[in-house]
């Protein structure tokens, strides 16, 4: 729900109320959005949302900011395709606006590009670390949600709190879209102070628990050996 509520928001904020109701202008919004239906944000569970707020921007604020949004969806399949829709569609008039993609790489493709362009992007994903770099590359990109690194920055006060020190970071990466490794990453980006230390598992490679014991064992006796007290958590 966070997902649809907050683009929503975000959408009915758009219009600036100073405009005077002489001029209608019109807003081209691309939106990209997976078709396959097994995402969080798959077409089916987002674009209601953005429908609404499309309607609602008619009907309530649509007339008096002289804004008419008009929206093209298109799929985004994780990969390319973005990318690829995005300068087919760009040959002809460019769009104004775009929502997602979400998926980081596909995101990352579309934000640069748009940025070149001086074409804003709204995504509630492009989570990961690398997309902080508003200076250049990534000028034109709003993240609605929280990024990695905000997730980090809570690790860090629970570690503070704790008196924690060190983490072993299991994660699986799948090598494709690397979810869990970018989540991962922000902790790992944020909190060089601590001794964080890797452990990625994938289908070829996969979780060996006898070598993740192995490694807590190791790192208990440095402890040991330092007098100091610390602590191994599992992310
Ligand atoms: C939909 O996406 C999932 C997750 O990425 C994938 O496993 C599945 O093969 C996709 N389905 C189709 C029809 O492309």
């Amino acid at each position: 729900m966070l997902y649809f509520s907050a683009l929503c928001v975000y959408f009915l904020m758009v219009p600036n109320p100073v405009m005077t109701n002489t001029i209608t202008e019109d807003i081209d919004v691309l939106v990209f959005l997976p078709q396959n239906n097994s995402y969080l944000f798959s077409y089916t569970r987002v674009s209601p949302a953005i429908r609404y707020a499309q309607q609602r921007l008619k009907t309530d604020g649509g007339q008096s900011s002289g804004f008419r949004f008009n929206i093209q969806f298109e799929n985004s399949d994780c990969v390319y395709d973005a990318l690829f829709k995005l300068v087919d569609r760009s040959c002809g008039r460019k769009p104004d606006l775009i929502l997602g993609p979400v998926c980081e790489y596909e995101a990352a493709a579309v934000v640069r590009l748009a940025s070149h362009w001086n074409i804003p992007v709204i995504t509630a994903g492009a989570l990961a670390t690398g997309f902080s770099n508003k200076n250049t590359e990534f000028s034109h990109l709003t993240r609605i949600a929280p990024s990695y690194v905000k997730m980090a920055e809570t690790f860090t006060a629970m570690f503070e709190h704790f008196a924690w020190k060190k983490a072993l970071l299991v994660y699986e990466d799948d090598k494709e879209e690397r979810n869990c490794y970018f989540t991962l990453e922000g902790v790992y980006h944020l909190m060089a102070d601590f001794t964080i230390k890797p452990y990625p598992f994938s289908k070829e490679d996969p979780l060996d628990t006898d070598d993740i014991l192995q490694n807590i064992a190791d790192t208990e006796g440095n402890a040991v050996s330092n007098s100091r007290l610390h602590q191994i958590k599992f992310i």
